[in-house]
């Protein structure tokens, strides 16, 4: 399956699955370090996070917990363009060493207006853990603390990653064709 077609377009193969794992694994260690007994909470973003994070987490060997939420974006009044309300945060983060889980940080935007609301509710401190961030697609200051691959501003899906619904399920990680 090096070339795959997803309604009208057609991906190949960018990352293969076992780069992926081993990415993966090296990440979850580094992370498993710096949060050693401070008993983490990671926070998965709906629904593209949701394959990265089991993967993740499940090489986390520090007690942790993890939970999900889904952020729904609406237009705002303001210049700021899109706001997002998280859906389903029911822990009490404040005084937590909260991990956001994010599949990739493209233009940043969702997560620059998320980012507000959980510093609000005073965690002991806030980190991105992303699967891929595009650095050169970038609108809004996010900086990933930890990351898997930086990418170029391409079109990917696979691991989690969508296109128009489609291809969450592929192993690998694919790019739109030329
Ligand atoms: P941002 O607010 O622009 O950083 O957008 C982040 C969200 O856009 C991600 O969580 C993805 O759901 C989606 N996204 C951005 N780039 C891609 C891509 O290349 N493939 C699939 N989804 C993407």
């Amino acid at each position: 399956m090096d070339i795959v077609q997803l309604h009208d377009k057609r991906f190949e193969v960018f990352i293969d699955k076992a780069t992926i794992a081993n990415k993966v694994v090296a990440l979850a260690k580094q992370i498993d370090a710096d949060y050693k007994g401070l008993n983490p909470l990671f926070l998965g973003i709906l629904n593209g996070s949701f394959i990265f994070a089991a993967d993740l987490f499940r090489h986390i060997s520090t007690p942790a917990e993890i939970s999900f939420i889904k952020l729904a974006s609406y237009r705002g009044t303001t210049s700021t363009g899109n706001i997002v309300t998280a859906i389903g945060l029911e822990e009490n983060i404040a005084g937590r060493h909260i991990v956001i889980v994010e599949d990739i940080v493209d233009t940043g935007r969702t997560l620059h207006s998320f980012l507000p609301q959980v510093l609000q509710q005073q965690p002991a401190s806030v980190q991105i853990a992303c699967f891929l961030s595009k650095p050169e697609a970038r609108v809004c200051e996010v900086v990933p603390r930890y990351m898997c691959f930086e990418i170029q501003d391409t079109f990917v899906v696979g691991y989690g990653l969508d296109y128009d619904g489609q291809g969450r399920n592929l192993p690998h990680l694919y790019r739109l064709c030329d």
